[in-house]
């Protein structure tokens, strides 16, 4: 689903040029991509390894907030260890005879990129277990009586699913990848270099000052980061030399109300929803979803990674509270709202 938000962390699948910019940013190998260290360390090594036996890596599943970078990490691997990528996605793939096509043109070694793993049909799901376990793939031929199954031999590939939660992914297939890792948020230093990279790429020439800027507003997320630039690359040739600096970056932030810590009238919304409803007292999820007018998925996928790193929500088994960081900010003590 596509949100209408400049913070969001999805891609418009509308908007080519969105796309093509995210590919050309896009780094293609270890050395370009900025950050994920412990994640590249750990990959690094399982690459060298299967190299050296001349083996497909282990599946990898990735796991995290949107917009870290798990699709590029997949392009990453897949140029790293020099073999081919096939990318799908969980809704894509509707059922099991779509699966047996892609992976019967997979060549031995290609990667296999399934974002939004978790939402795998169940049929699929269980095609896709035997083709993870043992490269083999078992379809029924026929109708009725004269149905039989065929076992068939398939290409040596390896997985990389992507998905926001492991929790909705079924254990079994879960139990299938032999890496297990969760994108972090990044660091405000990784994402001024991110932002500083691709500057360079787009030709857009930025302050030092304001990259710093940018990279505080970008809720700890190259997705964002990227899109902001954009954003304020527009703002500053339309009013400015094309040159961003530290007033055109503010003013073009202002325009997008985007404030000092990246929150967007969306989300202040909901923060004051919550707070002026429910003070400091827990709030259910499809609550919050019914005062801000989203979904709940959209809640949990899209507005909460970000403000529970900045210690803005808390999860308590009776619900999502606001805690007194958030009340400050949007400017209600919360003892005020205690009473
Ligand atoms: N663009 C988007 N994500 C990036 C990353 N992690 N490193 C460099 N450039 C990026």
């Amino acid at each position: 689903m596509a949100i209408d938000r400049i913070v969001t962390t999805t891609i418009d699948e509308d908007d080519a040029e969105e796309q093509r910019i995210e590919v050309t940013l896009r780094p293609q190998n270890f050395n370009e991509y900025i950050g994920q260290e412990r994640l590249k360390k750990n990959l690094k090594l399982a690459i060298d390894a299967a190299k050296k036996r001349s083996e497909p890596i282990d599946h990898v599943l990735l796991y995290g907030p949107p917009g870290l970078g798990k699709t590029t990490m997949a392009t990453v691997i897949a140029n790293e260890m020099g073999v081919g990528l096939r990318v799908t996605s969980g809704p894509a793939i509707e059922r099991a005879g779509d699966l047996a096509s892609i992976l019967t043109n997979l060549s031995d070694g290609d990667i296999l990129f399934i974002d939004e793993i978790h939402r795998l049909g169940r049929a699929v799901e269980e095609v896709l277990y035997s083709a993870m376990e043992d490269y083999k793939l078992d379809i029924v031929i026929g109708k009725g009586p004269a149905a039989r199954s065929v076992r068939l031999d398939l290409p040596k590939f390896t997985v990389i699913g992507a998905t926001t939660r492991t929790g909705s992914l079924a254990a079994p297939l879960r139990d299938r990848f032999g890496h297990l890792y969760r994108l972090e948020f990044y660091t405000t230093d990784e994402i001024a270099q991110i932002i500083t990279r691709a500057a360079k790429i787009l030709n857009a020439p930025i302050k030092p000052e304001s990259a710093k800027l940018l990279s505080s507003r970008a809720r700890l997320t190259p997705r964002i980061a990227n899109r902001l630039l954009k954003r304020v690359r527009d703002y500053a040739d339309v009013n400015g030399d094309g040159i961003i600096d530290t007033l055109m970056t503010t003013k073009a932030l202002e325009l997008m109300e985007i404030d000092e810590l990246g929150l967007d009238p969306a989300d202040r919304h909901m923060l004051m929803s919550m707070i002026e409803n429910y003070g400091s007292e827990p709030v259910g999820l499809n609550t919050i979803a019914a005062l801000t007018g989203d979904e709940p998925t959209t809640i949990e996928d899209f507005y909460e990674p970000y403000l529970l790193q900045i210690g803005f929500i808390e999860r308590t088994p009776r619900g999502r509270k606001a805690t007194p960081k958030a009340h400050k900010h949007v400017g209600r003590s919360s003892r005020l709202n205690d009473t």
